[in-house]
């Protein structure tokens, strides 16, 4: 049934006069009705107009349970009864590292602080300074945070790519630093051998090979077969660190990330969303040598709240859960996702839409293309937009909501029930197209 939404647009009229765009994102000023809330609970969010929605947005990925998990609740709440912050050592910082220790394999030494953007660039720093080289190999629509240095060749346009066997170093946004692009190499992802071209050309320089180890911000893309295996392969032959950026799937596709689901350790990860369970905190984690480069080895780094025991005592609750019964919640998610991605699939089918899904369980993506597959960024420049922002809207106004750019997160207290309302709101949309 559509909705009204007359509340949220009248308060981003009053957001728009004292916030840029009246948003605190510019991302979410892109969603086709940047909606209000009032409230969450489990699965479900409430709008500003009292309309319920069953969520798959979970704030873009940190929500891995729900809204307000009674578990997550309690011990923020024992926690907010605390000093909030202590700028020294509490107990919370050990415990919670060993957490993600037990769980993550690259984990010998975990750091903390407060976002995904400053866990990348702490992890990069210490790449360049643990090899004495400067470049850094990223791969075409891979995300790693807004600052300077790294938003490079997130979502170039097709006009500024350049070819595909050696593609542009295109900075992303206007005031950004004009030389970031200098200490960055970029090739196209999922190919083992433009890897290898890159290395063979400047492998002496290159510190490390970053990546998302599943695609998730240019559409929950797979690496193939044998990919990972082989970027580690090369990456440790030319003496270069291997660095995966799991703020998405770590935590997500496995309990130990993307490293543990796929068998193949990095040297560094970053860490973020999901380990704080809503709650602002990111981590970067490692080999011991290169970590212990924070004492006594030059590398700086700081931050005024990392590891503040409000988001420590949240992350631990959430990674707890998470873990209980051999993963049994983080299992659930991912299966009730599979569920759901073929139940969509099979929709789309019947009715001769050219829809096809990407992704895992816990985070998969919705792709209007005549496209059997996708391996890179590019496969996805053909996507039909206006499809997926038609879909986008019609399903809130059938009362689910997904990321604008057609990604589903599912958490671990999305039940059967919600994937069967679900699947009844996508029936009830194709059936109107
Ligand atoms: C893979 C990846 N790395 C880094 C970041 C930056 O994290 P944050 O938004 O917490 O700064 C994101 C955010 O979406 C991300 O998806």
């Amino acid at each position: 049934m559509p909705r009204d939404w007359s509340k949220s647009e009248a308060l981003l009229e009053r957001a728009r006069q004292s916030l840029p765009a009246g948003v605190s994102s510019p991302f979410r000023a892109k969603a086709p009705v940047p909606l209000f809330f009032q409230d969450g609970r489990g699965p479900r969010l409430l709008d500003a107009d009292g309309n319920w929605y069953i969520d798959y947005t979970l704030a873009w990925g940190p929500n891995i349970h729900g809204y307000r998990h009674p578990r997550v609740v309690a011990a923020v709440r024992r926690a907010a009864e605390g000093p909030h912050t202590y700028g020294a050592q509490h107990e919370l910082e050990f415990l919670t590292a060993e957490k993600v220790r037990s769980l993550v394999p690259c984990a010998e030494l975990v750091g903390f602080t407060s976002s995904g953007t400053e866990a990348c660039q702490i992890a990069w720093r210490l790449a360049r300074a643990y090899t004495g080289r400067n470049l850094i190999l990223k791969f075409e629509g891979h995300y790693h945070g807004w600052m300077d240095s790294v938003l490079l060749s997130y979502h170039p346009g097709a006009a500024e790519m350049g070819d595909p066997d050696s593609p542009c170093v295109v900075p992303q946004s206007r005031g950004q630093v004009p030389n970031a692009a200098e200490n960055v190499v970029v090739a196209r992802w999922n190919s083992s051998e433009a890897v290898e071209r890159v290395f063979a050309a400047r492998g002496a320089e290159i510190a490390a090979v970053v990546m998302e180890p599943v695609l998730c911000n240019s559409g929950c893309i797979l690496p193939e077969p044998g990919y990972l295996e082989a970027v580690r392969g090369i990456a440790a032959r030319y003496g270069a660190l291997l660095v995966f950026d799991e703020v998405i799937t770590g935590f997500r596709r496995a309990l130990g990330g993307a490293q543990q689901f796929y068998g193949v350790t990095p040297d560094l990860a970053t860490l973020g969303k999901a380990i704080g369970g809503g709650l602002a905190l990111s981590a970067f984690a490692g080999r011991r040598e290169i970590l212990e480069l924070l004492i006594g080895g030059g590398v700086a780094f700081g931050g005024s709240f990392n590891g503040n025991p409000l988001v420590l005592a949240g992350a631990l609750a959430t990674l707890e859960e998470l873990s209980r019964d051999g993963g049994a919640p983080l299992d659930h998610a991912n299966r009730l996702g599979e569920g759901l991605m073929e139940g969509i699939r099979d929709l789309a089918r019947r009715k001769g839409l050219p829809l096809l899904i990407s992704g895992f369980g816990a985070a998969f993506a919705l792709h209007f293309t005549a496209r059997q597959a996708l391996r890179e960024y590019r496969d996805t420049l053909g996507d039909d937009q206006s499809l997926l922002e038609r879909l986008v809207r019609e399903l809130a106004a059938e009362g689910v909501t997904i990321l604008p750019d057609g990604r589903m997160y599912v958490s671990t207290v999305h039940t059967a029930r919600e994937a069967e309302e679900t699947l009844a709101a996508f029936e009830k949309v194709f059936d109107r197209w």
